[in-house]
């Protein structure tokens, strides 16, 4: 029997490691096994096209070849990872998936969603997650949080209506289908976000 496949998605600042974790409990309790992982990234290759697409050299990268360069990672996270995982029976708990390019790189850098979904039937197929979370957090309230944390990077740097744009994306996606996705408001402590996923889940999956 195929594993399940959960995604957790959120803005700068929304508590994905954390609820990540409050994940992985959840699923590990049916007494499956459990991968957890993260895009982009989740192979070394990919994790190589992570670093660029986090802190390009020289600051030429494209909307077009940020697309690209998505793809080819979730291509490759896709084949070495995600498929081999779900097809052995193992639940995959993955960091970010193809709503993050709908929303960054279609609703925040403006590239075509037509062309988005294209890649997606491409590279993905027929996978879809079973379940998309979304971590939901006024852009500003999520900036300042991860400042505490750690120095921006090339998405965080981004204007404030980028941030907003892309909260707006997840949002639109979440709506038009409510089956597959839910929005969590992230803005609550985090032990009242991980008891509504661990809710959510329970509403969602199959033991
Ligand atoms: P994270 O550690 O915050 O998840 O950082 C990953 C960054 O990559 C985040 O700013 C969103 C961005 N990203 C995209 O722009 N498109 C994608 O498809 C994915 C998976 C991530």
């Amino acid at each position: 029997m195929r594993g399940r496949f959960v995604v957790l998605e959120g803005g700068e600042g929304a508590g994905k490691s954390t609820q990540l974790a409050c994940i992985r409990e959840w699923l590990a309790a049916s007494g499956r096994e459990v991968v957890t992982t993260r895009e982009p990234g989740g192979t070394e290759t990919a994790e190589r096209i992570r670093a660029l697409l986090l802190d390009s050299p020289d600051g030429s990268i494209t909307p077009t070849a940020e697309t690209l360069l998505v793809f080819a990672a979730r291509s490759l996270h896709i084949d070495a990872v995600i498929a081999p995982a779900l097809a052995a029976g193992h639940d995959v708990v993955c960091d970010r998936f193809v709503d993050a390019s709908f929303a960054y790189q279609g609703a925040g850098r403006g590239v075509d969603p037509t062309r988005i979904a294209a890649l997606e039937s491409w590279v993905c197929g027929s996978l879809r997650p079973d379940l998309v979370i979304v971590l939901d957090i006024d852009p500003a309230e999520g900036r300042a949080r991860a400042a505490e944390r750690s120095a921006p990077d090339r998405f965080e740097r981004e204007a404030p209506a980028f941030a907003e744009r892309v909260r707006q994306g997840y949002l639109a996606r979440a709506r038009a289908e409510p089956g597959r996705y839910a929005v969590v408001d992230a803005a609550a402590p985090p032990e009242q976000v991980s008891a509504r996923i661990e809710r959510v889940l329970g509403d969602h999956l199959t033991p």
